[in-house]
């Protein structure tokens, strides 16, 4: 009898549709932690395997791949990002990299849609008023915030994600969808956004929204230079990664009201410490990088990249390689 592949999970609780996939051809070997093994023991666990399952909280880098030797034929991420992973090093091992694209594109533009209203209608502000004493009593002018209809949104990165955000915020009435970035986006013609350089767009937006992809291009894309250019009642979303903001840019602009307000599902570090100076600011609305965080969405994730080591490990297509 051949001996089935053994593949490394980085975590116990991967919706089980995925493990249970793995485990009809595979033995598979789970970190016991819902947190990421610490990186000695990642080492230690990836020797020998056929296969590594990951996520974006660990690092994949060369001294892993080293330790994980030449059994080692696939890393698949649960993710749509894959900074995480030393890709070209990888590859130039002939270790193919799966990833999940796609699957998770609805959850983030919906939490995109949530977050900026519970920026622009100041709800987490609100709801701590109920605590803290705040209201005492209804009126005019008390927590108001700019409606969405009649309003324009800029969308930097309109990819998969930046189109699927727009689409969703359609319904809200918007008057106007811009878009910056590299290239044309005749795919996405149904939304009627129009390009320009980010320098000129920035100006006319009253939401701005990152979906910007990491890359080392990217690295502190919304700097000083680019918060300047945003409207005073401007409201800044980011759901992609926190570093291709100049965080400290971003703090300066929300305290000197350069803007109105900030929604981040991600930032820098994540995740962050309870006593930062971001999470002081009223008009700034922090989650903790749940983007993709829908059940239906993080089982497909959990399926697809089952789908990719098996895939890989039977010598076929992978349905999502990088
Ligand atoms: C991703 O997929 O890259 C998200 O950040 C986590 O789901």
């Amino acid at each position: 009898a051949t001996m089935k592949p053994s593949v490394y999970v980085t975590r116990p609780d991967v919706p089980s549709v995925g493990i249970d996939l793995l485990k009809e051809k595979c033995n598979v070997e789970m970190w016991s932690e819902c947190k990421a093994p610490p990186y000695d023991e990642l080492i230690k666990s990836v020797a020998g395997k056929n296969a590594l399952f990951c996520n974006i909280a660990d690092k994949v880098d060369k001294n892993v791949l080293d330790a994980a030797g030449s059994s080692l034929k696939v890393i698949a991420t649960m993710s749509v990002g894959f900074e995480h992973i030393d890709v070209a090093e990888a590859k130039k091992r002939g270790i193919k990299v799966g990833y999940t694209p796609d699957v998770l594109t609805y959850a983030v533009a919906e939490l995109t849609v949530g977050i900026l209203l519970a920026t622009s209608r100041r709800l987490f502000e609100a709801h701590r008023e109920i605590f803290n004493g705040g209201w005492t009593s209804w009126s005019p002018s008390w927590m108001c915030g700019p409606s969405i209809r009649g309003k324009t949104v800029g969308i930097v990165g309109f990819g998969r994600i930046g189109q699927e955000t727009a689409r969703l915020l359609k319904g809200f009435g918007v008057k106007q969808f811009l878009y910056s970035g590299r290239k044309d986006h005749p795919e996405a013609s149904d939304i009627g956004a129009v390009r320009m350089p980010v320098e000129e767009m920035l100006p006319k937006c009253d939401f701005i929204i990152c979906a910007l992809a990491m890359s080392p291009e990217t690295k502190h894309y919304f700097n000083e230079r680019l918060f300047n250019l945003m409207k005073p009642s401007a409201i800044f979303v980011n759901t992609s990664r926190g570093g291709v903001v100049d965080q400290d840019a971003l703090i300066e602009a929300l305290e000197k009201g350069k803007i109105r307000g900030a929604g981040l599902d991600v930032m820098t570090p994540e995740p962050i410490p309870p006593d930062h100076r971001l999470l002081k600011l009223p008009n700034c609305v922090v989650i903790p990088h749940i983007g993709s965080a829908g059940i239906e969405s993080r089982n497909d994730m959990a399926e697809l990249t089952a789908r990719n080591i098996l895939n890989a490990l039977d010598g076929k297509p992978m349905p999502a390689e990088l």
